[in-house]
């Protein structure tokens, strides 16, 4: 047993949480105030996850500006955004609990806007029926990630960050087999992985773990996530485990990331920029939203306006460096400095360029996943034990996630999954809860422990390939032709990476380009996995659903996918299988207001 400045680090646990950001942290809190001892695991470091990234702000039907607002209306545009993907019932446990995780985080100290009478300001997001997005400057993610650390530190909650897992240890559950295939069922045991501050491998125990460490957007090269997070690592993770994985094809690509310069292609212009007023105007300085969604024109869908300006660059009407100008001149600077400070900065800085007098050059980046773990409403995995939460699990936002709520959507379910998985580990019978260390050694474990650690001498050339494939293939516009190449394409790889991996010997951990390499070969191998799980739902799904747009079945087919798409790994040889299985219609009254949404939608249109 060690110590570090943050708690005890031991060697059981109640519950692990995998995963430092937003929705890990609050899972830590929660399953820690519900009096489990936990353990907090970081692949970045401590107070420096993906999170912190997260600009513009965060949803809650709070009505401080547009009375009218209320969570049904919210939920409305969730379920409409997604295009009908998401499951109702998750979406209404997301808008209903929004402003009690806004007041929340107010009373542990986040510094939200606010108007001069005090209360909380609430700006425009795209496809938002209301003012409903709660911010503070456009660094919104930063804020939350501060005032949840400072809540883990309070309760001293044991953290080890740099911490890589490779493997979840599970065991067949004996009592219990899955009633729908007749297979066993598996059970959480703990995690095995590589602490790279310590060059050493490492084994957890636990009871309970939750998994919320973040979604797969960097398969892709251009992408608003670091390159050293988000290649799905958690998902392979799980689906290695038998979780399964449900709507992969649905990968969410921001309208608004730097193009220029290449080393910060990619990095988010924040959607905060067009809800304060910002305009899009191709190199003929046409305001091009006029022609793909006269309505709310730059605030439209976020597929829509990520399609509309792949398609100016297409045709030729975009700027040098493939991309078109988003222009906030119009607006006073004071505004500017008010609202978007970092985003002043940020184009200052890294391209020179002052956006109170000159055009920012933005192009679409990969920003979320919209896919990701089958969890039931209560974020349970299929692995008994195995919780999951954040950006990591499907179902919420469907085809399409509305801006802000993706901030949310860790507080709410990373809170679900930290209770739940307190109340699953206190139920757990004796002696496996009395002294688990004492249970015989487990097969299963055994195996896993033993299995060696594999890497590649060249993992980044595989990256890339795998990322150019992808950009390629499987982008924004897809057709079946291309995802064929594709899959064709990642198979191969696939095959390569395993004829060319070797073992990798815990002494070699001390040499830092063996560490450097390893950690590559992980994210290479979940890539790869992820991958073929987009491609191949992608290929599976024959119509256009909001991120998801086939040139070929440019249209929405409700008849035949209206269902979610999931990737299940076969037992006997490990294959990738995909089943559909339809989605439930939304009931009681969140479908009136839809109802009664649309007909507004539709009398302005005809108007
Ligand atoms: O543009 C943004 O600030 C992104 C916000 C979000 O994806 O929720």
């Amino acid at each position: 047993m060690t110590e570090n400045n943050y708690g005890q680090i031991n060697d059981f646990y109640d519950v692990i949480v995998i995963g430092g950001g937003s929705a890990g942290l609050r899972a830590a809190i929660e399953a820690h105030d519900n009096g489990s001892f936990v353990l907090l695991i970081s692949k970045s470091n401590q107070g420096d996850p993906h999170t912190v990234l997260a600009r513009g702000g965060i949803n809650a039907a709070l009505g401080t500006m547009d009375p009218q607002d209320n969570w049904m209306i919210h939920a409305s545009d969730t379920l409409i955004e997604g295009e009908y993907l998401a499951d109702y019932e998750r979406v209404e446990i997301l808008c209903r609990s929004a402003p009690d995780a806004i007041h929340e985080l107010v009373n542990w100290g986040a510094r939200f806007h606010r108007e001069v009478d005090g209360k909380l300001t609430q700006r425009f997001f795209g496809a938002h029926t209301y003012r409903r997005t709660v911010f503070y400057e456009d660094w919104t993610g930063n804020e939350i990630i501060r005032v949840l650390m400072q809540q883990v530190v309070e309760r001293k909650i044991a953290i080890m960050d740099n911490i890589h897992i490779t493997k979840l240890l599970v065991t067949n559950n004996i009592h219990k087999v899955d009633e729908q295939s007749n297979s066993p069922t598996y059970k959480i045991k703990g995690a095995i992985g590589i602490d790279v501050k310590n060059k050493r491998f490492v084994k957890f125990n636990c009871k309970s773990l939750i998994l919320a460490s973040g979604g797969y957007t960097r398969v892709y090269s251009v992408s608003s996530s670091r390159n050293y997070e988000h290649y799905g690592e958690g998902i392979e993770l799980a689906y290695e485990a038998g979780v399964d994985l449900v709507d992969m094809e649905m990968v969410q690509f921001h309208p608004t990331g730097m193009v220029w310069p290449e080393n910060a292609l990619g990095t988010l212009a924040t959607e905060a920029i067009r809800g304060e007023g910002g305009i899009l105007l191709n190199s003929k300085n046409e305001r091009f939203m006029e022609k793909y969604y006269p309505d709310r024109m730059e605030l439209g869908p976020r597929d829509v306006v990520a399609r509309a300006i792949y398609n100016e660059i297409a045709e030729g009407r975009g700027t040098t460096h493939k991309g078109v100008w988003l222009d906030v001149t119009h607006l006073p600077l004071n505004k500017i400095l008010d609202r978007l400070p970092t985003m002043y900065k940020q184009f200052k800085d890294i391209a020179r360029v002052d956006i109170s007098k000159e055009k920012m050059e933005v192009g679409p980046t990969a920003h979320y996943s919209m896919g990701g773990l089958s969890v039931d409403v209560n974020c349970k995995t299929k692995v008994e034990g195995l919780f999951a939460a954040g950006e990591i699990i499907s179902q919420i936002h469907g085809a399409n996630r509305l801006g802000g709520n993706s901030l949310l959507d860790t507080l709410i379910f990373g809170k679900i999954a930290g209770r739940e998985a307190s109340i699953y580990e206190k139920q757990l019978q004796d002696p496996e809860k009395d002294n688990p260390l004492a249970l015989k050694p487990d097969v299963h474990i055994q195996k896993f422990e033993t299995e060696p650690i594999m890497v590649l001498d060249d993992p980044l050339s595989f990256r890339r390939e795998i990322q150019d494939l992808m950009d390629q293939y499987a982008g924004i516009v897809r057709n079946a032709t291309n995802l064929r190449k594709g899959l064709e394409t990642i198979l191969n790889l696939k095959d390569r990476f395993h004829s060319q991996t070797h073992k990798l010997h815990e002494n070699e951990l001390n040499n830092e380009r063996h560490i450097q390499n390893l950690i590559i070969t992980l994210e290479v191998k979940s890539s790869l996995l992820v991958s073929e799980a987009i491609i191949r739902s992608a290929l599976m799904r024959e119509e256009s659903r909001g991120a998801h747009f086939r040139s070929d079945f440019p249209n929405i087919n409700n008849q035949m996918w209206h269902a979610n798409i999931y990737c299940t790994k076969e037992n006997g040889d490990g294959k990738m299988i995909l089943y559909k299985k339809s989605i439930k219609e939304v009931k009681g009254n969140l479908k009136e207001v839809i109802r009664d949404h649309l007909k507004a939608v539709h009398n302005n249109e005809s108007e």
